[in-house]
């Protein structure tokens, strides 16, 4: 595959929000923060001209639509038509508050029923509303309204030390009801500076508590670390396919080289929770594929030859490639080791004890990934889409 291939762009549209979680990351909690920079939202056109065109260019096939609470822009609507109209899959991130059934409905009639709804659960206990400001009956109540509307369906995890014991009943109950989901580390983005040092997790939360949960079922797989999974089996399961040196085909580990991410103000970065900190331009100076193509952190970011420490002496240097959120959050170095990595290669061939239940889980992920549009077995045509009920992207 050329270079520059990415899969999906994450879009934060507003700083905007109808919630003021205390740890959030766009700083959508913090009201004069939200007034300083709301004049600076880009317009639809702006929108369409400097980031989906140019996103369809680099063979962009989804767009998460988030913030701030992504609902709360006027021409909502409009944009989830537009994404359709231009051939974009369109995924809703929201905190639940503002879909009611009425607005579920609208969401599929705009979208004619392609659209998938994510939402944030980071415990199913009354400890949710310490990281959430809300509990989690609502986005529970939104999960079951998709399903019977026949809308996509996904949940983000924010992992921190909020919820190290609740995260394998939060998992169990995603996988009953077989939803898909992701991690997302908590970070010292935004309003997540104020608790970093104090409720970001350790190597030992992710080794006892979070990864036991992650490896266990397909569900979480499409991007998770440290992700034990064998460089030879990806090879064989993609057919070789890469974005430079990022694995892909299906996408896997740190998604960093993989997606793109932009915010309200049309910074773009590599993944969603370095926004803010790390910019590869601003969509207003040059469109999204340009900037992607002369940016120094999009040339690091997708090359894991040049990953340090132990990250760069790891089997799975590539199919990992460890968080480099993680590794700029707590080094500011995006390119050095994950220090939350629980694993101590001594070379290339040392092996994780994780690996065989990587690869065999991974191999059951491949099954979903096919129904779902996002991988294609090499010398295999595309299969039809999946209902968007089934779709597995973040
Ligand atoms: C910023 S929110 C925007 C979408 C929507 N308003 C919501 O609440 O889900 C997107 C995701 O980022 C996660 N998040 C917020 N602050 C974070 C932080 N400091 N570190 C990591 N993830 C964070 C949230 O839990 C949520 O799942
Ligand atoms: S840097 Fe990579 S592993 Fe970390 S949150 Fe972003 S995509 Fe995921
Ligand atoms: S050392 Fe780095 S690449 Fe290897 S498993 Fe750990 S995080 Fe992944």
């Amino acid at each position: 595959m050329a270079l520059n291939q990415f899969q999906i762009v994450y879009f934060e549209a507003t700083r905007r929000c109808n919630l003021r979680c205390t740890s959030c990351m766009t700083g959508s909690n913090d009201p004069r923060r939200v007034r300083r920079r709301v004049r600076s939202e880009l317009s639809l056109e702006a929108i369409r001209d400097r980031i989906l065109l140019p996103a369809r260019r680099l063979g962009v096939h989804t767009v998460g639509w988030s913030g701030g609470e992504f609902l709360l822009r006027k021409d909502a609507m409009d944009l989830l038509r537009l994404g359709v109209e231009l051939g974009l899959e369109c995924s809703v991130l929201s905190n639940g508050k503002a879909l009611t059934r009425k607005r579920l409905e609208r969401i599929r009639d705009v979208t004619g029923g392609r659209a998938k709804i994510i939402v944030g659960v980071n415990a199913l206990d009354d400890s949710n509303r310490l990281s959430r400001d809300a509990d989690s009956d609502r986005s529970i109540q939104v999960l079951e309204d998709c399903a019977e509307l026949g809308l996509g369906r996904h949940v983000v995890v924010t992992i921190a030390k909020f919820n190290t014991e609740s995260f394998q009943r939060t998992i169990d109950y995603v996988v009953r009801n077989n939803i898909p989901y992701n991690r997302s580390p908590l970070v010292a983005r935004g309003s997540g500076s104020r608790c970093f040092g104090e409720l970001g997790f350790d190597r030992e939360d992710l080794q006892r508590h979070f990864h036991p949960a992650l490896r266990r079922h397909p569900h979480g797989y499409v991007s998770y670390t440290p992700f034990f999974l064998s460089p030879e089996l990806h090879e064989q399961a993609s057919g070789g396919v890469r974005n430079n040196t990022v694995p892909e085909n299906p996408a896997i580990g740190c998604w960093a080289g993989s997606w793109l991410a932009v915010n309200a103000e049309g910074e773009v970065s590599v993944c969603p929770v370095l926004l803010d900190e790390l910019s590869g331009g601003n969509v207003r100076d040059r469109p999204l594929d340009e900037l992607v193509a002369t940016s120094t952190l999009f040339a690091d970011i997708t090359d894991r030859s040049r990953l340090k420490g132990r990250c760069g002496r790891c089997r799975y240097q590539y199919t990992c490639g460890g968080c480099r959120a993680m590794a700029y959050y707590h080094s500011g170095d995006y390119m050095g080791e994950d220090p939350t990595c629980f694993f101590d290669p001594v070379d290339r061939s040392t092996v994780s004890e994780h690996e065989e239940e990587t690869n065999r889980t991974f191999k059951k992920y491949l099954l979903v990934a096919r129904a779902a549009g996002v991988y294609r077995p090499p010398g295999k045509q595309p299969s039809a889409r999946a209902t968007p009920g089934q779709a597995e992207r973040p």
